[in-house]
C-alpha cells in the first residue's frame, strides 16, 4: 500500500453539472453507493471545501487516534488510504466507498468534499461527529488554482483571471465556496455534532486547535502527546513526510506545483490584482450578506 499507479485510461475530465453543483465524473460515478453508504455511530467525517486544510486536519486526527498504536500505519500507509476520500472513484482503483467500508479501525476517519446537502444521510442518522474546516475564500481560491494546475483529475483551470471568475461564479468542482462554507455553518445550528474549524486559526495556533479538537472529540490526550502531534503536523514536517505530502500519488505533477505548497494565510496578496480584489470584495459582500460566518484573510 505504498502508493498507487495511474490507470492508463485517465484524462482530465470536463466540468459537469450534477445535483445542482459543478462536479467531475470521478466524484459522481459511484453515486448510488456513496449516497447509500452505511455509517457507524463512531465514524468521524472530515468535511471541507477542497484546499481548506483537509489533509492537515486528517493527519491530526489520525495521530490523535492511532499515532501511538500502529507504527506500520504511520510509516507505510499514505494519508489517502488511512482517511479515505468517500466520493473518489478512479477506474481500476479501489473507490473511496470501498476503502471506507474496509477500514479496520475504530473510529473510521472519512474525508468528504460534498456540500452539506449531499452528505449521505446515514451520517446524520447515526449522529456521527463531523469536523468542518473552512478557509478564507481568497487563499482558498489561490490554493485551488494551483491544485487544478497540477492535478489531472481536475479540469484545466485556465489562467488565474479565468479561474477566479469561475470560482466566483461557483463553477468549480464541489460547487460554490460560498454555499459550502455557509451550508455547514447553518447546519451547525441544528446539528450539534459539528466542530467548525478555521484554517487561519490552525496557522495562528495549531496547539490550541488540537486541544479544542480533543475537547470536541472527548479525548483526554496528555499534553506531551498533543505537543508532539503539533510538531509532527507542522507544514515543514508534513511536506517532508512521504505519507502526508501526496508524493506517492501519480495524478499530481509536483513539477507544476507541490501539494504542500505554502501553507500560509495571505498568499492571495501575491495573486490578486487591485481590480480583482475590489471586484471580489464587492461580490463577496453580496454572497455572504445573510450569514454570521466570518473569515480572516490575514493574521
Ligand atoms: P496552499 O496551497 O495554500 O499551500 P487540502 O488538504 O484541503 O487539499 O488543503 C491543502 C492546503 O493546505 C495547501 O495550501 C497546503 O499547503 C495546506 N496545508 C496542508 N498541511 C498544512 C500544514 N501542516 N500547515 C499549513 N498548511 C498546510
Amino acid at each position: 500500500m505504498e502508493g498507487i499507479d495511474l490507470p492508463s485510461t485517465m484524462s482530465r475530465p470536463d466540468l459537469i453539472e450534477y445535483k445542482g453543483i459543478s462536479m467531475v465524473h470521478y466524484f459522481t460515478d459511484n453515486w448510488e453507493k456513496i449516497q447509500n453508504f452505511q455509517a457507524k455511530p463512531d465514524d468521524i467525517v472530515i468535511a471541507t471545501y477542497p484546499k481548506a486544510g483537509t489533509t492537515w486536519v486528517s493527519y491530526i486526527l489520525d495521530l490523535l487516534y492511532f499515532g501511538n498504536k500502529e507504527t506500520e500505519r504511520q510509516t507505510s500507509q499514505p494519508i489517502y488510504f488511512r482517511v479515505p476520500f468517500l466520493e473518489m472513484t478512479i477506474p481500476e482503483l479501489p473507490s473511496g466507498v470501498d476503502l471506507a467500508d474496509k477500514l479496520p479501525t475504530t473510529p473510521r476517519l472519512i474525508k468528504t468534499h460534498l456540500p452539506v446537502q449531499l452528505v449521505p444521510k446515514s451520517f446524520w442518522e447515526q449522529n456521527c461527529k463531523i469536523i468542518y474546516v473552512g478557509r478564507n475564500a481568497k487563499d482558498n481560491a489561490v490554493s485551488y488554482f494551483h491544485f487544478e494546475r497540477m492535478n489531472f483529475i481536475q479540469p484545466e483551470p485556465g489562467d488565474w483571471n479565468t479561474f477566479l471568475q469561475m470560482f466566483m461564479d461557483g463553477k468549480k468542482v464541489f460547487g460554490p465556496w460560498y454555499d459550502h462554507v455557509c451550508g455547514y455553518w447553518e447546519k451547525k445550528q441544528t446539528y450539534s455534532n459539528i466542530h467548525y474549524m478555521f484554517f487561519e486559526d490552525m496557522v495562528e495556533d495549531t496547539g490550541r486547535e488540537v486541544e479544542r479538537l480533543c475537547s470536541f472529540l472527548g479525548l483526554s490526550t496528555p499534553i506531551e502527546e498533543r505537543e508532539k502531534i503539533t510538531k509532527d503536523v507542522h507544514f515543514d514536517s508534513m511536506k517532508k513526510n512521504k505519507m502526508t505530502n501526496y508524493s506517492t500519488i501519480p495524478i499530481m505533477d509536483f513539477k507544476i506545483s507541490p501539494f504542500m505548497r505554502k501553507g500560509k494565510v495571505g498568499d492571495w496578496k501575491n495573486h490578486f490584482t487591485v481590480a480583482q480584489n475590489e471586484q471580489f470584495d464587492e461580490h463577496y459582500k453580496q454572497k455572504m450578506k445573510n450569514t454570521t460566518l466570518q473569515f480572516r484573510t490575514e493574521l
